[in-house]
């Protein structure tokens, strides 16, 4: 059987969310530049300012507030951690933005640190969930307010708000979009006459963090159901997570578990779909893929997520068929947002008051669309929003 991607493709339908995208104009992801500035050269107030300005209260003016980043070796946090720090900065705060090299014991240190230094805010994007109960117990006993950034924090009770993405539905997005790209849904996810069996293997995020728990349960809640059918065969079996999961969701273990897994159960067999939890370890499993012989436009159907420009690129050429998208200038805002309502001492606006269960308490969220993207709506969704410029899909460089 052939996968004939031109007939499945993705899903297109953008979310309420990208007219907020549209709106919001000016940066990229991979920009650093202060929003101030490319707002006066375009003239034009962006979103993000005018949440900001809109809620400067006096009682804000003046205060410190540690922002603090898993890594630098993956784009979106980079991005993210600008976006928070130009928002702050706008709205009339110092920030400490430090990130932490995917090391439990720096990103721990770097937070007593904030805590030290007078911060009355620490908004946390962590790298190993369970890990900063202390530090956190230490922030609370200072009256400090802490936010969980995209990563759930767990086994703390001083976790005041989370803002997100809604990860389950980002799973559902990644699992969906497999199917799509393999014809086994069409675009409005409706089931087609394809039999297959197509043979996929599953490649998840990183254990010790919330988030990809969640978007393993979103992914198999559509997949499992075509493996239970036999229109997917795992050739490897390994359908857990415990054994998808790739730790510190680094691209080389990804290339790694693909060569090992090419070699062992595809010596006679083609491969032709990897559900893959980031754009990052997409790059990985696609290196393995074309270490081993496949080459655009015959790719095995990959997904993604973050849409790196790397990973945009390779869209755009037919190597990784989707990603998704997440918009961290809107998760920024309601970091600030969050972060001014606790600081006011009022309750910031949640729109999930069930599903963030830490170990200890239900954590209130703000949670965030997101948008599949293909090469169908990479134009829609990252460039006409300001995301990446055109040129920047181009080139594949940020
Ligand atoms: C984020 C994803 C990201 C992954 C790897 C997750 O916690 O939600 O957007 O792809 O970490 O950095």
């Amino acid at each position: 059987m052939t996968i004939n991607r031109r007939n499945f493709i993705g899903l297109a339908a953008l979310s309420a969310t990208t007219a907020a995208l549209a709106a919001c104009g000016g940066e990229g992801a991979g920009t650093t530049s202060n929003p101030t500035t490319s707002a006066a050269a375009g003239g034009e107030t962006t979103a993000a300012e005018t949440t900001a300005a809109e809620t400067t209260g006096a009682a804000t003016e003046g205060g410190k507030v540690g922002v603090s980043m898993p890594t630098q070796t993956s784009e979106r946090w980079i991005a993210d951690g600008e976006a928070v720090k130009s928002q702050l900065e706008e709205a009339g705060f110092e920030v400490d933005l430090q990130f932490a090299n995917d090391d439990i014991p720096t990103q721990s240190q770097q937070i007593d640190q904030m805590i030290l230094q007078g911060a009355k805010v620490l908004i946390i994007a962590s790298i190993d969930g369970t890990a900063l109960a202390p530090q956190l117990d230490a922030a609370a006993a200072e009256g400090i307010k802490i936010i969980a950034y995209d990563r759930l924090i767990r086994d703390s009770e001083h976790v005041d708000f989370y803002v997100s993405f809604d990860n389950f539905k980002v799973g559902v997005a990644q699992g969906t979009s497999l199917l799509e790209g393999l014809g086994l849904v069409d675009a409005d996810g409706n089931e087609t006459d394809e039999a297959g069996p197509f043979n996929v293997e599953l490649f998840a995020g990183s254990l010790d963090d919330n988030n990809a728990h969640f978007f393993f349960d979103g992914a198999m809640s559509v997949i499992q159901p075509h493996i239970d059918s036999g229109k997917l065969v795992v050739p490897s079996g390994q359908t857990s997570i415990e054994q998808a999961a790739i730790l510190r969701w680094q691209q080389e273990t990804a290339q790694r578990r693909m060569e090992d897994l090419l070699t062992a159960h595809y010596g006679d067999k083609e491969i032709h779909g990897v559900l893959s939890a980031y754009d990052g370890l997409s790059r990985g499993i696609i290196t393995a893929l074309q270490n081993a012989g496949y080459s655009a436009p015959d790719m095995p159907i990959v997904t993604g997520q973050d849409a790196e420009i790397a990973s945009v690129k390779l869209i755009m050429d037919d190597v990784q068929y989707s990603t998704i998208f997440k918009d961290t200038r809107l998760l920024a805002e309601q970091a600030v947002k969050a972060g001014v309502s606790l600081l006011n001492g009022e309750e910031p606006e949640a729109n999930d008051t069930e599903t963030y269960e830490n170990g200890v308490k239900v954590v209130p969220a703000y949670l965030l669309d997101v948008v599949t993207v293909t090469k169908d709506n990479v134009v829609e969704a990252l460039v006409d929003t300001g995301y990446w410029t055109q040129e920047q899909v181009d080139s594949g460089v940020a």
